[in-house]
């Protein structure tokens, strides 16, 4: 063995140590370049040969390059293994513990007046009625003359009223509806049955039983033929779905200027059975709604002949009927928005 040889020998023994004692790519990058580069020991052992006699060369020529082979070898074997490492410490960093326990997010529901009102709606909705919605700012000849109260009628003082100029209004009632409605209707399609549930304002002091906005749901159902008998049948099913089956229904006489007649409306109560109790104050009875067969004026005022067509309407309260369903005594709950009041009507 030549020295020349001899130096390749421990060139390569030292570079192949270094190469696998290499940390990163980075470090491997620069042992690279220090063994195999222009200026690094091995082109510096090559001009060595130079001064070996001339037979002696190719076989140190052919082992420097199986020891240049060999290095070239082992550095694209840990350049390997490193990058296969540098990926492994990457995935572990990212990986997620899916077994730790969530952050729980508390979800939200419907508010108990919305309830209320989506009950009505598919009960009615289940009879073929269509459900409207109007507006909350409305014009006065909607809100009243078209209903049959003109000025200085004295059912206005009865619905102490919002104005926002002369004509225009805060809707005191979901009964505009109607009118707008049988404005709309094409009679030759069929009857006309709708309901509207809605906000509505009243000048009010607000107290347990009184605010100056609340909720109402108008009803109205005109065609052919249609008889207070349709009105009972038709509310009797309604409120024996929302206050149970055995409710019975009772009509009293009252007034209101845009039926005639017009009745008040009570059902048993569905409490104490009609016994009597706190809730229907002894009577056995509790008021659930105003109705009664649409005035002729009404049918005139929208362009409907009333020799033609007739038929009922109805209007009830929402919060009215959400108090008495879940013994609230306070309207003012509805309304401030307490989440430890509202959370308890929470449905699954
Ligand atoms: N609009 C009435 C009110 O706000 C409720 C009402 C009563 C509506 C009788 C009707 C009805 O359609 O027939 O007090």
């Amino acid at each position: 063995m030549t020295s020349l040889q001899d130096k390749l020998l421990a060139l390569k023994q030292q570079g192949i140590k270094d190469i696998e004692k290499s940390a990163d790519l980075k470090e491997l990058n620069d042992i690279r370049v220090h063994l195999l580069g222009k200026k690094g020991p091995m082109t510096e052992i090559l001009h060595g040969m130079r001064d070996l006699a001339k037979e002696e060369r190719p076989a140190v020529g052919s082992f420097a390059n199986k020891v240049r082979d060999n290095l070239t070898e082992t550095l694209e074997q840990r350049k390997q293994e490193l990058e296969a490492a540098k990926i492994e410490h990457q995935l572990a960093q990212e990986a997620l513990d899916v077994t730790l326990p969530g952050t729980p997010v508390r979800s939200g529901a419907h508010h108990v007046i919305m309830q209320i009102t989506e009950t009505l709606e598919a009960i009615f909705l289940g009879m073929g009625f269509q459900v409207v919605s109007g507006y909350e700012v409305e014009e006065e000849k909607y809100n009243f003359e078209k209903l049959n109260i003109p000025k200085n009628h004295p059912a206005r003082d009865m619905q102490d009223t919002f104005y926002i100029n002369n004509d225009i209004l805060m809707r005191t009632h979901m009964s505009p509806d109607e009118a707008r409605e049988l404005e709309k209707h094409d009679f030759s399609q069929g009857p006309l049955k709708m309901i509207s549930p809605g906000r509505v304002y009243r000048r009010d002091t607000d107290d347990a039983t009184h605010s100056h906005q609340f909720f109402q749901m108008e009803g109205q159902y005109i065609g052919k033929h249609v008889t207070m008998a349709d009105l009972k049948g038709t509310l009797t099913f309604a409120m024996r779905k929302l206050f149970g089956a055995d409710r019975e229904i009772r009509f009293r006489p009252s007034y209101f200027p845009f039926t005639e007649p017009s009745v008040e409306v009570d059902i048993s109560c569905f409490n104490c059975d009609g016994s009597g109790c706190e809730v229907c104050k002894q009577s056995g009875w509790i008021e659930v709604l105003g109705a009664g067969m649409t005035h002729p004026n009404v049918l005139k005022a929208a362009g409907v002949d009333p020799d033609v067509y007739g038929g009922f309407a109805f209007g009830l309260g929402i919060d009215r009927f959400a108090m008495l369903k879940y013994g609230i005594n306070d309207i003012r709950q509805f309304y401030q928005n307490d989440v430890r009041f509202l959370r308890q009507f929470k449905q699954a």
